[in-house]
């Protein structure tokens, strides 16, 4: 198993690989998770510029999708997949 190296401030350890898996298969269907996905919701905003927002700060992210949007069906994402995405949606930027 590889660890991937977190050059971010965070203080979790956190794996993007997995993240990308969790969007892929929960996020995708409205959220433009990666750069070569074809379609999504227009109401929803992709994850880079997500990741590219002035205060983005994966920590508060992961925090956030605990307690999910409205418009998002309530997932149940446990902290470490929560932290996993947030690390993904990092790597965007
Ligand atoms: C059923 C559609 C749907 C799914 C599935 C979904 N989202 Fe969303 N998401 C939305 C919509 C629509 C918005 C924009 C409107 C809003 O904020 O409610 C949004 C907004 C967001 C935002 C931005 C909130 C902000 O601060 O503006 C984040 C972050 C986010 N989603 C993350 C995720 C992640 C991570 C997943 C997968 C685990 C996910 N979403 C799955 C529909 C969805």
């Amino acid at each position: 198993m590889v660890c991937a190296t977190i050059t971010t401030t965070s203080t979790f350890a956190a794996n993007p690989d997995q993240g990308e898996n969790l969007v892929k298969r929960w996020c995708a269907g409205c959220h433009l998770v990666a750069a070569d996905q074809k379609g999504a919701r227009a109401d929803a905003p992709t994850f880079a510029s997500i990741a590219a927002r002035p205060d983005f700060d994966p920590a508060k992210l992961a925090f956030f999708l605990l307690d999910p949007h409205p418009k998002m069906p309530n997932m149940q994402l446990s902290r470490d997949e929560a932290s996993d995405i947030a690390a993904y949606i990092a790597t965007l930027k």
